[in-house]
């Protein structure tokens, strides 16, 4: 038997494996179970007794070598293996993360804060009703009449004969009154309820209703906090104007105009060439409704004024839509940072 061949073919052999399945293939061809190896132990046998023992070496000799080179190509697989499991699982650091992208305020709450920003700094408190009000507070002690036509100023949801969606932040006027004594300073935020829609309208919006009463409170005092207001939401340029208008809960009424802060008061599209923009109604608190929350109207008088926070969020941002407001799509929303 000539050993030095079999010595080469299992470097032969073993220098084609090339994974941990071949690795095995060899291991079962020359140390398992009736393999190469075992068939040369049991060569002993027909070997001339005086060539047993240089045979029973020579065997060894293959056994031992067929070890030693299986152990260290299973080292070198095992090593192939590891490396091509490190590449696949390979991690650049140094890519950016994909994170949780930070939300932000609705332009509406941004809003919101700005105008509460700039009342409380004058000292105003928050006020919030109920958005389920009834007759009395929404229409009747705002001197708003039943069967007075300016009942249809406002188009109402009626939920029962008494009960209905707000239609507008000033019954918060009535609740305030009730519960406190001059001297009063307050906003009133909130969702009110219109059956209207279109594109400056929609059926559930916010305003910002403002009550001072006090001693003396005049309707100067009404254009000095609003002048501030407009200053601190526009910019500081604006101006603002009154215009006589009609609301049975405020006698005098007004509309106020801002100046155009897109073209300074020249005339722009934004302002359909007049050079002001009306942002929102107020006036000096009626007396029929100071008297209806028991506050004497020979001693007291009040301010009030009504904003609409979308109005406001449309003319600074420049949205042409109400309807985008509330649509919550993300791209629209993302462009607003607070
Ligand atoms: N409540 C009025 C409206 O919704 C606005 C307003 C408030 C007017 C306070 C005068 C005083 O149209």
């Amino acid at each position: 038997m000539n050993m030095d061949a079999i010595k080469a073919g299992i470097k032969e052999a073993l220098a084609l494996v090339e994974d941990a399945k071949q690795l095995a293939d060899f291991w079962a061809k020359y140390f398992g179970k009736g393999g190469e190896i075992q068939k040369l132990m049991a060569g002993i046998k027909k070997v001339p007794n005086e060539e047993k023992k240089a045979y029973g070496q020579a065997v060894n000799e293959v056994k031992v070598l067929a070890q030693e080179l299986y152990d260290a190509k299973k080292v070198e697989i095992e090593k192939k293996a590891m490396l091509a499991r490190y590449e696949a699982e390979t991690l650049d650091v140094t890519l950016p993360a994909s994170g949780n992208g930070a939300g932000n305020l609705h332009p509406l709450t941004c809003i919101k804060n700005e105008i509460i920003d700039v009342f409380a700094g004058m000292g105003f408190d928050i006020f919030e009703g109920p958005e389920i009000e009834d007759d009395d507070h929404n229409f009747t002690r705002l001197n708003v009449l039943k069967d007075h036509p300016s009942r249809d100023m406002q188009d109402t949801f009626w939920l029962t004969d008494e009960l209905l969606l707000r239609t507008h932040t000033s019954p918060g006027q009535i609740r305030v009154m009730d519960n406190q004594a001059p001297p009063i300073k307050v906003l009133v935020p909130g969702k009110v309820f219109r059956s209207d829609s279109d594109a400056t309208h929609s059926p559930m919006f916010s305003q910002m209703e403002g009550l001072v009463v006090d001693e003396h409170i005049t309707l100067c005092d009404l254009q000095g906090m609003l002048d501030q207001f407009v200053k601190a939401l526009f910019s500081g340029e604006v101006k603002t104007r009154l215009r006589p208008s009609y609301f049975p809960f405020t006698e005098p009424s007004v509309e106020v105009d801002v100046s155009c802060f897109k073209c300074g008061g020249k005339g722009c599209s934004l302002c359909k060439g007049t050079g002001w923009i009306e942002v929102l109604g107020g006036g000096i608190v009626n007396n029929k409704v100071l008297e209806n929350c028991n506050v004497d109207p020979d001693k007291y008088s009040g301010l009030a004024f009504g904003i609409g926070i979308e109005r406001i969020a449309m003319l600074k941002y420049g949205i042409n839509h109400m309807g985008k407001l509330f649509e919550n799509d993300i791209e629209f929303l993302k462009q607003f940072k607070a």
